[in-house]
């Protein structure tokens, strides 16, 4: 189960305030999850008219089971990543990220280095954690640039990962060793 540690960045630059969501607060991820899916259904292995279909307890078993982290600007969520750390003992040690997503008027103004940056830190405070993985579709050129800019190396492609609108999508397999 997931550690949800709220308010973990506090105040930021840009006025940008990171925190963790809760289970209660299942809707708000629901929210964000839906536009991102809606906005680059090329870059996530879930589609967003199964997402649609979640039910409440669907999205609280997902902030239970993965660290969901939030950028907020004011009162507005504008973007969004995911940490699961995996929970079998020999490979309790790897982590997991999932769902970045910056909304498209925050895009190109840090928003999502610094969101990233801090959910991971907060995840190897939480103890136990020597490296992140995650996959990032081919061609997804700003994703791999926040990837790559925040110490992670290419470990190879995937091959037809994802199938979009009839299409085959091949993954690049990143990771970044912490410790
Ligand atoms: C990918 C994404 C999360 C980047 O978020 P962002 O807030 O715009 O990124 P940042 O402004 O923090 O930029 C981080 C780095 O990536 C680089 N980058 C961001 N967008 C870029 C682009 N379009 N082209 C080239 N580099 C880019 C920046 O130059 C920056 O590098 P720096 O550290 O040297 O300055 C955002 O574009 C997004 O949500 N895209 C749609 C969903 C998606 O692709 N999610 C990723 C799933 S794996």
């Amino acid at each position: 189960m997931a550690d949800p540690d709220p308010n973990i960045g506090g105040q930021r630059p840009l006025s940008v305030e990171i925190a963790v969501l809760r289970p209660e607060e299942w809707e708000l991820l629901r929210e964000i999850r839906l536009e991102a899916l809606e906005d680059s259904p090329y870059a996530y292995g879930q589609s967003l008219s199964e997402a649609a279909l979640m039910s409440e307890q669907d999205w609280r078993t997902r902030l239970e089971k993965s660290v969901h982290t939030v950028a907020r600007i004011g009162d507005r969520i504008v973007a969004l990543v995911a940490i699961r750390k995996e929970t079998h003992e020999k490979v309790a040690h790897i982590a997991h990220i999932n769902a970045m997503y910056v909304k498209p008027e925050a895009r190109g103004q840090g928003v999502g280095k610094l969101l990233l940056q801090i959910a991971m830190d907060a995840a190897i405070e939480r103890g136990g954690i020597t490296k992140f993985k995650l996959n990032v579709t081919e061609g997804n050129e700003s994703a791999a640039a926040l990837y790559l800019g925040l110490g992670f190396r290419v470990v190879g492609t995937l091959e037809k990962e994802i199938l979009q609108d009839g299409k085959y999508l091949n993954d690049i397999l990143m990771e970044k060793v912490v410790a």
